[in-house]
Parts: C-alpha cells; sequence; structure tokens
C-alpha cells in the first residue's frame, strides 16, 4: 500500500496534507525517514512512525453505540441524523456501516463495523444470531403471549415467525418484558406484539449475539469493542481472521 494512503486512512490527515508531513522527514519506515509518498509499504511488516510514535495500522473499525431516539440506522440522510452522523472524524474515516437497523425510535446496542463480512455472518439468518429487546407494552403481556412467542407467531404479512423467548418483568395495564429473537425482519418486536393484540410503546436492544449493550454509555456514545468482545464475535464467523 502506499505509504501516503495509509497514513490518510489512518487518519493523519488528507492525502495532501500527509505528503506535507512527509516533505518535513516526520515520517520514518523502519527507521528512515522517507519522503516519497509513493513508497509502497506492507503494514504487516513494515514500523511506520510518524515524530518517533508508532503508527498502528488498522483495516476495521468495530463500535459499540447506544443509539439514541430520533437517529436513523444509516450512513447518510438528507433529512434525519444518522448514526454515522454521531461519530467523530476519527471514526468515520473508516466508513463504517450499522450492523442491521434499528427503527428511528428504537434506543440500545448498535454495532457500527466497516467489516462487511462480519456484518454479513452477524445478519445471515442462517446464523441465527440472537439479540435481546427489553420493552415496555401497553397492555397486559400474559403466559398466552410468552406460549404464542415460543410457537411463533403469524405477523400481518403472513409470515411466521421463529420461536421468540419472551420474559415477563412486570405485567400489569403497562407491561415490562425481555424477549429474545433470532431473526431480524422489518420492526419485528412491534409486529411480534401487534400479532397478540398489544402495543410496543418503548423498545431497547440489550444484546446481539455476544455482545451487550454498556450501560456506561450514555445514549449517543459510544466506544470500540474490547479485544475480548471482537474475539467472541469473530467466533460468529469461524472463517474470519481479525484485521
Ligand atoms: N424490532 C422492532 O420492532 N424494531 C426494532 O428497531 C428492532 C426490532
Amino acid at each position: 500500500m502506499r505509504l501516503d494512503k495509509l497514513l490518510s486512512n489512518m487518519g493523519y490527515g488528507s492525502r495532501k496534507e500527509v505528503r506535507q508531513i512527509m516533505k518535513k522527514g516526520m515520517i520514518r519506515v523502519n527507521g528512515e525517514a522517507v519522503k516519497d509518498p509513493a513508497q509502497h509499504v506492507d503494514p504487516e511488516k513494515d514500523a511506520v512512525s510518524l515524530l518517533g510514535e508508532e503508527v498502528i495500522y488498522k483495516k476495521h473499525i468495530y463500535l459499540m453505540m447506544h443509539k439514541p431516539p430520533g437517529v436513523l440506522s444509516a450512513t447518510e440522510d438528507h433529512r434525519d441524523r444518522t448514526v454515522v452522523d454521531l461519530l467523530g472524524n476519527d471514526e468515520r474515516h473508516f466508513e463504517p456501516f450499522p450492523v442491521g437497523r434499528l427503527d428511528k425510535d428504537t434506543e440500545g446496542l448498535l454495532l457500527l463495523t466497516n467489516d462487511g463480512q462480519l456484518a454479513h455472518s452477524l445478519l445471515s439468518p442462517k446464523k441465527g444470531v440472537p439479540k435481546t429487546y427489553f420493552a415496555k407494552i401497553d397492555g397486559r403481556v400474559t403466559d398466552e403471549d410468552t406460549e404464542a412467542f415460543l410457537q411463533g407467531v403469524t405477523l400481518d404479512d403472513g409470515y411466521e415467525t421463529k420461536p421468540g423467548i419472551l420474559k415477563i418483568i412486570h405485567s400489569d395495564e403497562f407491561s415490562e418484558i425481555e424477549l429474545t429473537i433470532t431473526e431480524g425482519k422489518f420492526h419485528q418486536v412491534k409486529r411480534m406484539f401487534e400479532a397478540v393484540g398489544k402495543t410496543v410503546v418503548y423498545l431497547k436492544r440489550l444484546t446481539m449475539g455476544p455482545l451487550e449493550l454498556d450501560e456506561n454509555l450514555k445514549l449517543g456514545e459510544f466506544r470500540e469493542l474490547t479485544e475480548e468482545e471482537l474475539q467472541q464475535l469473530m467466533k460468529l464467523d469461524s472463517s474470519k481472521q481479525k484485521g
């Protein structure tokens, strides 16, 4: 890879800015000052440094976000703010995208990455990655609903859902529940409750596969996945090597 591209990809500025830094002899490759922006480097083998600080090369970024309501799970939109708008330049230059969608009014765990292969694995119906949601329901949620979800319910378009595990936390005129499903149909949780005659009034995703929402993240905040979280995710795709 060209040296100016590597530095620019790692957030050290535009290609033009990077070339200016290089002209000043501030970049070294394996200890030698390099001024030629076209010089090829192997990010796996060559040691690149800026004013003595090692430049760590990484291809992929993996972010956990606590998605706030009112923001779209998309990379761009001409009207609404998107989850990518909430990131800083340091993250945005990796061009991450949300893995799956949460509705505009849904909160909670959202993974953003530029690792297409991992995203594909997480979303693949074949993998059936479980996702747990917390919801507040307008209506009394009953053991019959738990049983119905376990059998699978029929959505408004005739689709039969796979079994969902419903845990009733509190059942009253308004109820609180946790629901674990292994699919990701459009508005699935809301439509599953509609199928049993109830309305979701608040929805928050708590988990996705091995990832659990970090409760230290306030609405709209994000952080990189820890090494352990990343290892857990990579297990979903055994052919996947961390890049
Ligand atoms: N199910 C829904 O209805 N909405 C979401 O955002 C996620 C799952």
